[in-house]
């Protein structure tokens, strides 16, 4: 088992492991939460492109404007500079930071229905996070797509994609294999759901890429190809090997 970052305590695992047990915390302990090792690991994330800034602060749950029923003692504020994938940059880096936090015993959940009571034009979504006993599930507990319907390839390497959590649960990504690897393309949504979900789908298919990363570390790659086919319905966000 590979250790992505030595933390002592009970909670240690690998993150890939984590993909497949993970689930959106909304119930939250009072409990403080030593956020040492959250920065340090923030510290040694892998962004998706090298390029694009971004960056964190750390809010207590006053410091917040939420329109969610349930409320987390801590809250990730995510900014980033706008720009094609700094929505895409933003999911993958964080959703390694969400397995991360579950790994040592902390739940998260991402939240498009919040923002905070400062404007900031760079910022771009919260994580609610804190301690918690109700974080986990079994892998059929999940409710996703087909994998027919997400993919061309009969690819198993894709199963941490389509357990990925996205908003409202939309799953926008395709992945279409292309040479040994696989265009990604991004749903485009119809004029209703447009309105709701197609600022988060950039962060939601970072997030499966996320996955995808955490599960082949070692040979996971990410490129912008000119030449990549069009897919009726759907953006294209990038290329990946795995
Ligand atoms: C970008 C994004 C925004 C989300 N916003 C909210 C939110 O505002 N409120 C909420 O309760 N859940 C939110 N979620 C959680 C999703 O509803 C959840 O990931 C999805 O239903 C799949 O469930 P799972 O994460 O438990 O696997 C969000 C998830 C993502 C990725």
């Amino acid at each position: 088992m590979m250790f992505k970052y030595n933390f002592t305590g009970d909670f240690a695992m690998d993150l890939a492991s984590q993909i497949y047990i993970r689930k959106s915390c909304r119930n939250y302990l009072d409990e403080e939460i030593d956020m040492g090792p959250i920065h340090d690991f923030i510290s040694t994330v892998k962004p998706l492109d090298e390029n694009i800034d971004y960056y964190y602060k750390i809010f207590e749950r006053d410091e917040v404007k939420l329109k969610t029923r349930w409320s987390a003692p801590y809250y990730l504020a995510l900014f980033s500079k706008g720009g094609f994938l700094s929505g895409v940059n933003i999911g993958f880096v964080f959703q390694q930071v969400s397995l991360f936090m579950q790994s040592i015993g902390i739940g998260s959940c991402w939240v498009g229905l919040g923002s905070l009571k400062e404007k900031n034009p760079d910022f771009v979504i919260l994580i609610a996070f804190g301690k918690s006993d109700n974080m986990t599930r079994d892998v059929s507990g999940f409710k996703r797509k087909n994998f027919s319907e997400i993919c061309d390839a009969d690819d198993e390497r894709l199963i941490p994609a389509q357990l990925a959590p996205s908003a409202i649960n939309s799953q926008p990504w395709y992945f279409k294999r292309s040479g040994d690897g696989f265009d990604v393309y991004m749903k485009k949504q119809n004029l209703i759901k447009r309105q709701f979900i197609s600022k988060w789908n950039p962060i939601d298919v970072g997030i499966a890429l996320a996955h995808l990363y955490v599960a082949n570390e070692n040979t996971f790659s990410f490129e912008l190809k000119n030449n990549f086919d069009k897919l009726k319905g759907y953006v294209y966000i990038g290329s990946i090997r795995i």
